[in-house]
């Protein structure tokens, strides 16, 4: 039930974005398929890792990255085109096209810093310790230590344990419907899910800094935009 609050600025969000309403149910309608690589790189995935020389090791290609991403998207039930937009164009934004696993810049980089999402440690931590299959390396690691006291070498080690591409392509997804103290993600922040799934502009910047809690920016915005009308291009195309 909505709170009559959240309901009047659910109208109101509404009736601003009318004029995109063909367009909202569109983006809201379940997307039918996979994404595929092709449609990775027209959103601004690697086609290749040929220019990835300074951290090789953490690049992937469009077709390597394809399959994470969709079991990922089965895996946490993200099947909207907004959702999925909004997390894809997240990831690769965040890793550079999938270039990078973990966060470099300004050199040397944050301890503990990555994932294609670029997780701060504190969720790379809980990422880790809400992963059956490495949670009691991660919890070892940390031994009795407070999350903001564990030393930065032991943070790139449990950092380690989230990198393999099954588990750095679905941090985002995991971020969105699972993180926090309420194990609910972004997901119970009001409004939140309906916006993305409607896909509307003020849906998508509440994401990014009620969610992400970062800044909204220009090349965040059109890569989003981007990767939006590619999803809907080939829904439309597929149904
Ligand atoms: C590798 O990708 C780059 C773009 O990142 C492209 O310009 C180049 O043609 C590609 N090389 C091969 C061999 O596909
Ligand atoms: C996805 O939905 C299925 C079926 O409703 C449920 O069993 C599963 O736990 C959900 N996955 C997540 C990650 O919430």
């Amino acid at each position: 039930m909505f709170s009559s609050i959240v309901f009047a600025a659910f109208v109101l969000l509404a009736s601003k974005m009318a004029n995109a309403a063909s367009f909202s149910q569109a983006a809201s309608r379940p997307s039918t398929g996979d994404v595929t690589s092709a449609e990775l790189i027209q959103m601004g995935a690697l086609p290749n890792c040929s220019t990835a020389t300074q951290f090789p090791d953490e690049c992937r290609t469009a077709k390597q990255a394809a399959p994470f991403i969709n079991q990922a998207f089965c895996d946490y039930n993200i099947s909207s085109n907004g959702e999925r937009a909004a997390l894809l164009s997240l990831i690769l934004f965040e890793s550079g096209g999938f270039e990078y696993n973990m966060n470099h810049f300004p050199a040397p980089g944050r301890p503990g810093q990555g994932t294609r999402n670029m997780m701060m440690f504190p969720f790379i931590f809980q990422y880790a310790l809400d992963t059956p299959s490495v949670a009691l390396q991660a919890q070892a690691l940390a031994g009795h230590n407070d999350v903001n006291d564990i030393p930065s070498d032991t943070q790139d080690a449990i950092r380690a344990l989230v990198l393999p591409d099954h588990l750095s392509f679905a941090s985002a997804m995991w971020f969105y419907t699972k993180s926090g103290d309420s194990k609910t993600g972004c997901t119970g922040t009001p409004g939140m899910v309906d916006g993305l799934r409607l896909a509307t502009l003020a849906g998508w910047e509440e994401y990014i800094t009620n969610c992400i809690f970062t800044t909204v920016t220009p090349e965040r915005q059109a890569l989003y935009e981007k990767t939006l009308d590619i999803l809907l291009a080939t829904t439309s195309g597929r149904n």
